[in-house]
Formats: C-alpha cells, sequence, structure tokens
C-alpha cells in the first residue's frame, strides 16, 4: 500500500518562506541598505521602531518650525526699515515653508498632518524649548538669527545625509535657506554693535540673553541622550549632541570677535590640546524647566497656535472645496486620502 501523503506538507524548497524568516530577510536588507549609506524610501520597508523615531524627530522639527515664526513675527510691524521689514517677512515665511516640507515628509511615513498637529496643539508632542523665550528688543531678531539659526544649521547639515530620503531631501533645502537667516541676523548684529553705544548695548544685552539658550538647542549631554545610540547606528543623526555643540562654539567664538561682542562665559577658554574652545557649564535645571512647560512664553506659544489653526480653518476647508471640484484635472488634495 502506497504510503498517503501527509495532510499538511512540510515546507519544501518552493519560494514560499515561513514568515519569521521573510522579516529577517527583510531586517537583514534594510541594515544592509543603512551601512551601505543607501536611501530608506517611504514604500520600503523598515523596522516600527525606525518608523516611529522618525515620525517623532520630524514631527518635532516641523512643530519647532512653525512655533519659531512667532517671536521673530512679533517686530515684523517694528522693523526699523523697510529693507529690515522685507528681510524679516521672507525670514518667516521660509519657516513656514519649513514646516510644510517636514510635515509632508513625515506624512510619507503614514501619520497624517491632521493627526500630528492635533499632538502639538495637546502638549503630548514638543517643539525646540528655544522658542518659549520672549523678543524683548530689536536687536533679539539678529541674536536668534546668528544664534538660533547659526545652531539649527549645525544640527540641520549632516541630516541631509540622514538614511531615510524624504526628510534628508527636505534638509538640503532648508538648510540653504537656514544659511541665509543665520547671515542676516550676523549682519543685523554688526550693524547694531557698530552703531550708536545704546544700540551696541542692545546687540549685547540681546547675545547675552541667547547665548545659553542656543547652546541647549543641542539637547541633553550625550551621556543623558536617551535616542541617540540608536539613531546613531540608524544613521538618523550622524555626530553626537555634545559633539556638536563643540562645533557651534568652535564657530561662534572668532564670529563674536568680528562682530565686537562678547559671549556671556567668563570660562571660554582656547584648549590647545584639545583644539577647541571649553565653555563653563550648562545650566540643565533651566532647560529641563522649560521643557516642562515653565518657560517664560510656553503658554503663550501653544495658546497663539491653537488659536492661528481655528481662525485658518475657513482656509483649509475652501483649499478642501477647490480641490474636490477640481481635483481630476488639477491633482488631488494632498493628505492620506490623496496618497
Ligand atoms: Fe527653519
Ligand atoms: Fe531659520
Amino acid at each position: 500500500m502506497a504510503p498517503t501523503p501527509p495532510a499538511t506538507a512540510p515546507a519544501g524548497p518552493g519560494p514560499a518562506a515561513p514568515p519569521q524568516d521573510e522579516a529577517r530577510q527583510a531586517l537583514d536588507r534594510f541594515d544592509r541598505a543603512v551601512a551601505a549609506e543607501t536611501r530608506i524610501e517611504p514604500r520600503d520597508w523598515m523596522p516600527d521602531a525606525y518608523r516611529a523615531t522618525l515620525v517623532r524627530q520630524i514631527a518635532q522639527h516641523a512643530h519647532s518650525e512653525i512655533i519659531g515664526m512667532q517671536p521673530e513675527a512679533n517686530w515684523i510691524t517694528r522693523a526699523p526699515s523697510l529693507r529690515r521689514k522685507a528681510i524679516l517677512i521672507a525670514k518667516v515665511q521660509d519657516e513656514a515653508g519649513h514646516g510644510l516640507y517636514l510635515y509632508s515628509a513625515a506624512e510619507t511615513l503614514g501619520v497624517s498632518r491632521e493627526e500630528l498637529l492635533d499632538r502639538l496643539h495637546s502638549g503630548r508632542q514638543k517643539y525646540s524649548s528655544i522658542f518659549n523665550y520672549p523678543t524683548l528688543t530689536w536687536a533679539d531678531v539678529g541674536a536668534i538669527g546668528w544664534l538660533v539659526d547659526g545652531a539649527a544649521i549645525t544640527n540641520q547639515v549632516p541630516l541631509c545625509r540622514c538614511s531615510y530620503g524624504p526628510y534628508a531631501r527636505a534638509m538640503v533645502r532648508i538648510c540653504k535657506e537656514e544659511s541665509f537667516h543665520q547671515r542676516q541676523g550676523y549682519e543685523l548684529l554688526l550693524a547694531l554693535s557698530r552703531g550708536t553705544p545704546a544700540q551696541h548695548a542692545m546687540a549685547q544685552d540681546a547675545v547675552n540673553r541667547w547665548w545659553w539658550p542656543s547652546l541647549m538647542m543641542f539637547g541633553p549631554p550625550d551621556a543623558e541622550s536617551e535616542h541617540s545610540a540608536r539613531s546613531m547606528a540608524w544613521n538618523i543623526k550622524r555626530h553626537s549632541n555634545d559633539e556638536l555643540r563643540q562645533r557651534f562654539v568652535d564657530i561662534c567664538v572668532p564670529q563674536a570677535e568680528t562682530l565686537g561682542l562678547t559671549l556671556p562665559d567668563p570660562e571660554l577658554r582656547w584648549n590647545e590640546e584639545r583644539g577647541h574652545w571649553d565653555h563653563g557649564p550648562i545650566d540643565w535645571e533651566e532647560f529641563r524647566a522649560v521643557l516642562r512647560g515653565q518657560g517664560p512664553c510656553n503658554a503663550q506659544r501653544l495658546e497663539q497656535r491653537r488659536r492661528a489653526h481655528r481662525e485658518g480653518a475657513w482656509v483649509r476647508e475652501a483649499a478642501a472645496a477647490y480641490a474636490a471640484r477640481h481635483g481630476a484635472g488639477g491633482g488631488t488634495p494632498a493628505g492620506p486620502e490623496g496618497r
């Protein structure tokens, strides 16, 4: 009697591998792509934790761009000349654009813009703590451009080589515009520094207030940075917080000298052995307090953002109605249903 085949045949050498093997192969392919510096694109398989890390980082970056419009927008109506006003309007508008590129990049990971904005408005996602400080004088516009946009560039240039394609490509354009922002701030401070004694004092006061918060923009010291190691292994992050902070200090010290302004740190010293500038201790307690929502402007920034979103509802509705009417000829509306 011929043996009857078993009801369920064991998996042979055919094309269908067991699911756990497929998952392992997908992970291997992903790891190899990251190691070979090949970009990961939206349709490629990626580990859930990689996707979640990117969503969090890109969303917080996008939120920072749009909240970052507020401190400077405060000075548009009071800019001292038509030229300064035109420059500042262009700069603030650029920041809105950066927010839009970044929300679009986050959407490629399968999360909607509505959901991301909701996370910002409900306080579930953060934005850069620097934007919780007030802009007290016109010189603050210069200090923000020189120091805050300067720190942003130092942080963001390495992100142009980030392993996730849409984020890396957005950063290339953003960095070009940030470079203009940094220069306009530097030029503004130079004009004030070389102006009347009162203007010089105003520039110095702005630098005194913005220097330390700018150093905090690089995040906590390496030893306390919870996401750093994994982000570096995935080629999302290329340098540690402390490395980038050091790079920024080394760039700023000679620039401050040219500006004729001092940096408010009596411990700044050239370290011949390290080939870098040593700086004094950073007040991490202040940083943590601002992160907890206890900075000078946290409540005001978030309330203004919520109000802008509420008051802009009719624009979103009109745009959606227009897109629905002209959708066939003019493309589909951007959003989860349009992808
Ligand atoms: Fe920006
Ligand atoms: Fe900027």
